[in-house]
């Protein structure tokens, strides 16, 4: 199992540290700013709701704090080291194994059963089988899947799908969470069941950062982010 060790130092420690990030998009003549010096900074175990309109840029933030963009300029500092410093094999497993995503889409692989598309991020990380297997049937267990684990993407329902990908996101044991509306595709009901599996990150003490349109999940969380469009 892979083990994190993270810093406890000093009351001011912060697990996550965005500082001045700007990031713009060139498309022909004009240059879209979507984020301008945008600071965060988020304790170890906060859950926060990051909201705001439609092209305000929170999917855009979303993928560069989990190493998945980059900035034109500015800093991503996680757990006391900066993100864009990292290179190969150590931002690979930054992007694996640190952080989480969960997506409004659960981009579950169609191929393979539940169970299996929760193992995959374990066996990326070059874990032994059986121990991806143990761990991913506990935490289907966790998210009240257990009877589903042989069922393939197309034969679960979009609450039980969503679910299935919130496990996969915790196979790694991340310290936190990058979820970008991830009941935005769900009806009220199954909306609610999926959020109330970030009641058990918030047990586990796992960081959460959720883009959500959702007013509901926004007031549950610690903490609300408001982006506006530039
Ligand atoms: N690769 C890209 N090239 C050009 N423009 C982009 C690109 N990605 C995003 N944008 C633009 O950047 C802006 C921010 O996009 P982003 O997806 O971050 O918004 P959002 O806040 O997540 O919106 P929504 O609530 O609709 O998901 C949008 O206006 C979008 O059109
Ligand atoms: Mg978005």
């Amino acid at each position: 199992m892979l083990q994190h060790v993270f810093q406890t130092s000093g009351k001011d420690f912060k697990l996550l540290e965005i500082i001045n990030l700007n990031k713009s998009f060139k498309k022909g003549d004009y240059t879209l700013n979507v984020l301008n010096n945008f600071c965060l900074k988020v304790d170890d175990g906060e859950r926060v709701a990051i909201v705001g309109p439609s092209g305000a840029g929170k999917s855009t933030l979303l993928q560069i704090i989990g190493g998945l963009d980059k900035p034109d300029s500015g800093s991503v500092v996680f757990n006391g080291d900066s993100v864009f410093d990292k290179k190969g094999r150590q931002l690979d497993r930054y992007r694996n194994s640190a952080v989480g995503f969960v997506f409004q889409f659960h981009y579950l692989l169609e191929d393979f059963t539940a169970l299996e598309n929760v193992m995959i991020p374990a066996l990326i990380a070059g874990e032994n089988r059986g121990d991806a297997k143990k761990r991913a049937e506990d935490l289907l267990a966790r998210v009240g899947l257990s009877d589903r684990s042989d069922h393939f993407p197309t034969e679960l329902s979009g609450g039980e799908q969503q679910r299935t990908s919130i496990a996969r996101a915790l196979m790694n044991n991340p310290k936190m969470i990058l979820a970008d509306e991830p009941t935005g595709s769900l009806d009220r009901k199954n909306s609610e069941e999926v959020f109330s599996m970030f009641d058990l990150m918030k047990q586990d003490g796992i960081t959460v950062l959720i883009v959500t349109h959702d007013e509901s999940i926004a007031d549950a969380c610690d903490r609300k982010i408001e982006m506006e469009k530039s």
